[in-house]
């Protein structure tokens, strides 16, 4: 009984006082605008989810400033009815979808297969898509859903990926990795002996701990490219709290009661986009002035546990090991041995 409670009550009741303090200070705070941000022509953009929701309007705005995107996404039907929407709206846009299940390890590495035979640059790599509060499951390759799509499907994006956006940035116009997380991250914890949340299921808990690891990822991988000189930022933002189909998996009760007021109270996925494109595209966050966590626009400060460098760094090693990459990955000239010796290895738990 109070195992129960410490596993589930205690992180549920966490997370709604979370949510309705990021609330209310959302709803006292002047509404959230994107300043004018500058055209993109030439430039390629990966966004994750960018079917619906958040990601959708992140692709369209991109579009709209000229640059490449490509929507990464599970489902079909709604990524292509993404770009046709946004063709429909901006004549001269390109955009295009490519599958990608952030679920599945293979499926990763088939998308970033594909697009690099597409010989493309990629400049902005957003990595948006996410699942909140779904029932306990497995991924593909056995991981808990939270854990594996909001943050190990997105490592292992980002490291397939990392030589083309290092080929891609330059002095002055880095390019740059965009780890969509949340401010669930302040209540999350890491169970390093624990990641897949074996010992005691929590929906809630499980978020959270994925957002923290998203921002954990992000600063260590900010860190570790700075050390080596490459002109790759990586930075965290939270979107605030938006009106999408995330909150889909809510407790009945309370997704009823959030069907009849979210529109009235929380951001507009237009809204919830603008903070993502500003850590994407705004001049101020060129080259070291990168990296950090981004809420509202503007550089936050945000707890101990996420400027943890062992607990950054325990979690990296844990992550390459569960993902069976090397991690001489970060040094450019071994990058592409290193990843095809990863390729048939991949392990199944933590
Ligand atoms: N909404 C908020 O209040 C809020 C607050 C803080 C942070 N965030 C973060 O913002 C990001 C975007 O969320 P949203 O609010 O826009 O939610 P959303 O409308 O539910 O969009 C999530 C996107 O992720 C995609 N996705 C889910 N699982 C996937 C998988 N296995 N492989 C590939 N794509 C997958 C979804 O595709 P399908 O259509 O196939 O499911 C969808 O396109 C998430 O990372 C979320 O944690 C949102």
């Amino acid at each position: 009984m109070l195992s129960a409670v410490r596993t589930c009550l205690l992180p549920a009741v966490g997370l709604y006082l979370l949510g309705l303090k990021v609330l209310l200070v959302q709803l006292f705070s002047t509404r959230l605008r994107l300043p004018a941000m500058p055209r993109q022509d030439g430039k390629v953009a990966i966004v994750t989810g960018g079917g619906r929701g958040i990601g959708y309007e992140v692709a369209r705005h991109m579009a709209r400033l000229g640059a490449h995107v490509i929507i990464a996404g599970r489902d079909e039907q709604e990524g292509l009815a993404a770009v046709r929407r946004i063709c429909e709206e901006y004549k001269k846009a390109k955009v295009n979808f490519n599958k990608l299940d952030l679920a599945s390890l293979q499926s990763v590495r088939q998308f970033v297969q594909k697009f690099k035979e597409q010989d493309l640059p990629l400049n902005i790599l957003v990595n948006n898509a996410g699942v909140m509060l779904v029932p306990e499951g497995c991924t593909e390759d056995g991981f808990e859903q939270h854990f594996g799509v909001n943050y190990l499907g997105h490592f292992l994006l980002t490291w397939l990926l990392l030589d083309t956006l290092k080929d891609s940035g330059k002095c002055g116009d880095f390019s740059r990795v965009v780890n969509v997380s949340s401010s669930a991250h302040r209540i999350g914890k890491i169970q390093l002996n624990d990641l897949n949340s074996r010992q005691g299921y929590s929906a809630h808990a499980a978020y959270c701990q994925s957002k923290l690891a998203q921002l954990l990822f992000s600063s260590h991988l900010n860190k570790e490219l700075q050390r080596g000189g490459f002109p790759v930022s990586s930075c965290a933002v939270d979107p605030g709290m938006v009106d999408t189909a995330l909150y889909r998996h809510l407790w009945t009760p309370l997704r009823l009661v959030y069907s009849a007021i979210a529109h009235l109270l929380l951001r507009t996925p237009e809204e919830g986009a603008a903070s993502v494109l500003y850590t994407a595209l705004s001049p101020v966050l060129e080259g070291e002035f990168g990296g950090d966590y981004w809420a509202n626009c503007c550089r936050e400060m945000t707890t101990p546990p996420t400027f943890d460098p062992q607990l950054q760094l325990s979690l990296w090693e844990i992550s390459l090991q569960l993902l069976a990459c090397s991690s001489s990955g970060l040094k450019a000239d071994k990058q592409d041995s290193s990843l095809k010796s990863t390729s048939d290895t991949d392990t199944n738990s933590s």
